[in-house]
């Protein structure tokens, strides 16, 4: 559940001071509709004590303990002191939302009511496609009809209205989400961003304000606590590079698997290397459409280049499916890994509660 690599203090400190918080008497008492849950206090007890011994932990406790607030409130008295970040990853959007919306901004309240009150930020991290590029979208309005059809093209222009209103540049602030093939061309995009390009220096920050991505992303460097999903996280950690000291996804930080049961099915999707004839066709298709004539390359006019992906997309396809039969033939039957999980578990346990050894939401 949590990992440290710098030596702390003893942190006994931070046990007893996590103690009182969830004692019948302690601050959280003050809150409405609080209640002393020992199953609860115990939790946090061990989390301030395993975050301060620089230890793993993993923790499997009933539905409604109030599991969240028993990671969230040591956490955040550890990374403020220690001037670290907490990250706190999570499989679903709801817990997500529940953590961003009711129990940071509750936590807000309590900690600043505290004899010596703590202050602390925090942020949600979406996968770097979520928010709108402004510089691409400029540069899709300026070859829109090179790029698109004339329904996309509508799209698009859209996507432009809504980019004068939007409060966050996500996409998640839109009503209804726009196709994916036009958003593909307009969202931030990692080998295409570039300070250089977009940095405070150039014409285009002089024209427009900081960009979205660019906004959130300092947000983020700044803020003592970090949400995000597994499926980030586990996408961040392939890109991560192995020499960085003292950290996980950012530097000084630790981390906290909230949902945990799912970690191992969403870590063996992303750590993994996979393509598929779909992700082939989509990426070749940015650069030629042949079906409607459309792509990047059209707006270079290099007519070579627009052969060798059509003869691309065929010898892909004939390539992928000689991969298939193959890959078919060496999967193993579903049978015999049930049988190795129960023979490691003497209990029998299900193939659930084998993932589960820590917090179940
Ligand atoms: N001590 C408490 N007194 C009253 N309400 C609490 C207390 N602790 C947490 N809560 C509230 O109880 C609700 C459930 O808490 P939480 O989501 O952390 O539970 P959980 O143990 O993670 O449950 P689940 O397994 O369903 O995810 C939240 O709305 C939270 O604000
Ligand atoms: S900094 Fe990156 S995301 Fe922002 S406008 Fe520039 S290229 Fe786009
Ligand atoms: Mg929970």
């Amino acid at each position: 559940m949590i990992s440290l690599t710098e030596v702390q203090p003893s942190g006994t400190d931070l046990v007893s001071q996590v103690e009182e918080i969830f004692s019948p008497t302690g601050i959280l008492s003050r809150a409405k509709n609080f209640e002393f849950r020992p199953q609860q206090q115990e939790m946090a007890v061990a989390v301030a004590r395993a975050l301060a011994k620089q230890e793993h932990l993993a923790v499997e406790a009933g539905t409604g303990v109030g599991k969240s607030l028993a990671y969230l409130i040591p956490s955040i008295l550890f990374a403020v002191q220690q001037k670290k970040k907490a990250i706190v990853s999570t499989h679903t959007i709801n817990l997500q939302e529940q953590l961003t919306e009711k129990d940071l901004p509750m936590l807000t309240g309590v900690f600043a009511a505290l004899a010596e009150p703590v202050k602390f930020s925090y942020a949600m991290l979406k996968g770097r496609a979520n928010y709108l590029c402004t510089r691409r979208l400029q540069k899709a309005m300026q070859q829109s009809g090179n790029l698109f059809t004339s329904s996309e093209a509508e799209e698009l222009q859209r996507i432009y209205e809504w980019s004068k209103e939007t409060k966050d540049g996500s996409l998640s602030d839109f009503e209804i989400e726009p196709d994916g093939k036009v958003w593909a061309q307009v969202c931030s995009e990692r080998g295409l961003c570039s300070p250089k390009t977009c940095g405070h220096q150039s014409d285009f920050a002089r024209d427009h304000d900081a960009c979205f991505f660019q906004r959130v992303r300092n947000r983020i460097l700044s803020a003592d606590v970090v949400i995000l999903n597994h499926t980030l996280f586990f996408t961040l950690l392939g890109g991560v590079d192995e020499e960085m000291e003292g950290g996980i996804l950012f530097k000084n930080d630790f981390v906290i698997f909230d949902e945990a049961h799912t970690m191992e099915s969403v870590a063996s999707r992303h750590i993994g290397l996979s393509v598929s004839s779909g992700q082939v066709r989509f990426s070749l298709n940015r650069l030629w459409n042949p079906r409607t004539e459309k792509g990047l390359l059209a707006t270079l006019r290099q007519g070579p280049a627009v052969k060798m992906v059509a003869e691309i997309l065929s010898e892909s396809d004939k390539f992928l499916r000689t991969l298939k039969a193959p890959a078919r033939r060496s999967r193993r039957p579903r049978g015999r890994n049930l049988a190795a999980v129960k023979a490691v578990l003497p209990g029998g346990a299900s193939g659930r509660n084998c993932v589960s050894a820590a917090p179940n939401s």
